[in-house]
């Protein structure tokens, strides 16, 4: 089996990654004191971090440069090209996606946003699902899952909840056969 394509991400109870606006505070409702929801455990197993654009400039917001220096880290946009300190930026999320899994190495995270994830859905690139539910009712913003989208079978792996109220849901995508013709 070659490299997995993961997303990794976390929502709200009604499908929600952000506000419109791209405020994310209701993230942190669940923040916990040595308590990571398995992230370092999962990231063990990546060596590639892909964002979508605004999800990036979000990142950067942060204020502490881009992160996951010990990876290679791609940036999707239809208009920027180059680099930002060891982030690059590429065009064609699919062709990147499907270009990393014909080459060895780790799993490839991908992080969102919306816009991404629903490119590499429709492409039925995704392997595994790591969807993270925040008990919390955001009532509108941007939707994880967008609508008109393929369908695709899912294979429960396991469900972890957490004493803050997260429930992490882990799923592998079931690749349909190619239709013999
Ligand atoms: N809850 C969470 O765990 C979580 C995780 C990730 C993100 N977020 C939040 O989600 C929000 C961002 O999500 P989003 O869906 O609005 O944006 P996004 O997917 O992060 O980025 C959208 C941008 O990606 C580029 N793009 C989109 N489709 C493309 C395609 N087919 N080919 C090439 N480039 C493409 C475009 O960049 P250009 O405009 O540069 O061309 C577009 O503006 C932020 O608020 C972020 O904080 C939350």
């Amino acid at each position: 089996m070659s490299r997995k394509l993961v997303l990794y991400i976390a929502m709200s109870l009604d499908g929600f990654i952000a506000k419109k606006d791209d405020n994310i505070d209701f993230l942190s409702m669940v923040e916990t004191p040595n308590e990571d929801f398995g992230y370092a455990d999962f990231m063990q197993n990546i060596d590639t971090v892909i964002w979508g654009r605004k999800t990036f400039d979000k990142v950067l917001t942060f204020g502490n440069g881009v992160p996951h220096q010990d990876k290679k880290v791609y940036v999707i946009s239809r208009t920027k090209t180059g680099k930002v300190e060891h982030a690059e930026f590429a065009n064609n999320v699919v062709a990147l996606v499907q270009a990393l899994k014909e080459q060895p190495g780790k799993d490839i995270y991908c992080d969102g946003g919306a816009e991404i994830v629903y490119e590499l859905m429709n492409h039925q690139l995704f392997d595994r699902l790591i969807v993270s539910i925040i008990p919390h009712f955001l009532g509108d913003g941007i939707r994880l899952f967008k609508e008109d989208n393929k369908e695709q079978k899912l294979h429960f792996k396991r469900s972890i909840s957490y004493p803050s109220g997260l429930v992490q849901l882990w799923y592998d995508v079931v690749k349909s056969e190619p239709a013999k013709s």
